[in-house]
């Protein structure tokens, strides 16, 4: 059977020169004469997964007949933007791992992490000051302002199980899903365009991002370390009430509900998702969770299939599909 990457690097087919293009510019633009920070970046580099994000701007630009010679450059900025936001997150977070290797804030320690991840932003929006348009560094300024908020937002959250269905969408709209809308809005019309086409695009990238990160709440609830190859468990441990808990609390009596919020805030107990997975059952709010992101990715598909028949478009739409299945 294949393998999650092989899949989607057969998806990425239209796109891979581009997405050489982006790898090498991101390589160019990490490389550092400081010993140090080179170590550093060479370590974040293996943070590089899938690059999905770079992926939908080659994709998206393609798909709307509007690629570019700077689109690899404009994919190469997402990614580093992603990259120094998950160098920061797994500060908040406290995690341990990040695909199979160790978080800055392990290896190295928080202040690293924070001042590495601010080098990586700097390098990105360095880059972007290069391209002939300015609407990347304006759009991506945005974007980062709106995540920053949404960070903000799920900071002054946890622990809170009265929150509504929508305010969960609405703080993952804004700190995951905003990156993808940018991508794919950039993709389309970078570097002006047509803004009609872009919106559409935003709203594609928007719906799936929002599916990305309610599976990846459901796998941060369900899969083993091994498999995801990150640190699971850190919502439950940082107070997070994500779209699978809250659904799960929604459906619960108030004896379930109590053990719930209990094992969020007990003091010291060790491991917190294992006490929530034995004391309800996440089966029924995951499942419905999964189906809310399947929704969202119908949603996005829908916003494609309106452009001109191309190998680009079915890839972007088995793209947005391939978010559902990842284990990764
Ligand atoms: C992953 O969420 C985190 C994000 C999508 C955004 C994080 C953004 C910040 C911390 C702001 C950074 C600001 C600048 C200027 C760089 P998650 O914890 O649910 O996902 P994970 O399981 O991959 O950790
Ligand atoms: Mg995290």
């Amino acid at each position: 059977m294949k393998g999650s990457k092989e899949l989607l690097s057969e998806l990425l087919a239209p796109v891979a020169p581009g997405m050489e293009r982006m790898r090498a510019i991101l390589a160019a633009q990490v490389d550092e004469r400081s010993a140090a920070v080179r170590d550093m970046t060479h370590h974040v580099a293996r943070f590089q997964g899938k690059q999905l994000r770079g992926a939908l701007v080659l994709l998206t630009g393609e798909a709307t007949g509007n690629t570019t010679d700077e689109h690899a450059a404009v994919a190469a900025i997402v990614e580093m933007i992603h990259l120094a936001t998950l160098v920061h997150d797994d500060i908040l977070d406290g995690a341990e791992v990040r695909r199979r290797v160790a978080c800055v804030n392990q290896r190295w320690d928080n202040q690293i992490a924070v001042l590495l991840g601010d080098f990586l932003y700097a390098r990105a929006f360095a880059l972007s000051t290069q391209l002939s348009s300015r609407l990347c560094s304006r759009l991506l300024a945005e974007t980062t302002r709106t995540l920053c908020v949404g960070e903000i937002e799920q900071s002054t959250r946890r622990y809170d199980f009265e929150m509504s269905r929508a305010d969960y969408e609405s703080i993952a709209a804004a700190k995951t899903a905003s990156l993808y809308a940018a991508a794919c809005e950039l993709g389309a019309r970078y570097p002006g365009g047509n803004q009609e086409l872009g919106a559409r695009m935003a709203e594609a990238g928007r719906n799936l991002g929002l599916a990305f990160q309610i599976i990846d709440d459901c796998l941060d609830l369900t899969a083993r370390e091994e498999e995801l190859g990150k640190s699971v468990g850190t919502d439950v441990e940082d107070g997070k009430v994500t779209l699978p808990v809250l659904l799960t609390y929604q459906a619960a009596d108030e004896g379930v509900r109590a053990a719930m919020r209990d094992v969020y805030t007990r003091p010291e107990l060790l491991d917190r998702r294992a006490a929530l997975l034995a004391v309800c059952d996440v089966g029924r709010g995951v499942a419905q969770a999964q189906a809310r992101a399947q929704e969202l990715v119908l949603s996005a598909q829908r916003s494609v299939t309106d452009l001109p028949p191309s190998e680009a478009r079915r890839s972007l739409e088995s793209v947005f599909a391939f978010v559902l299945s990842r284990s990764q």
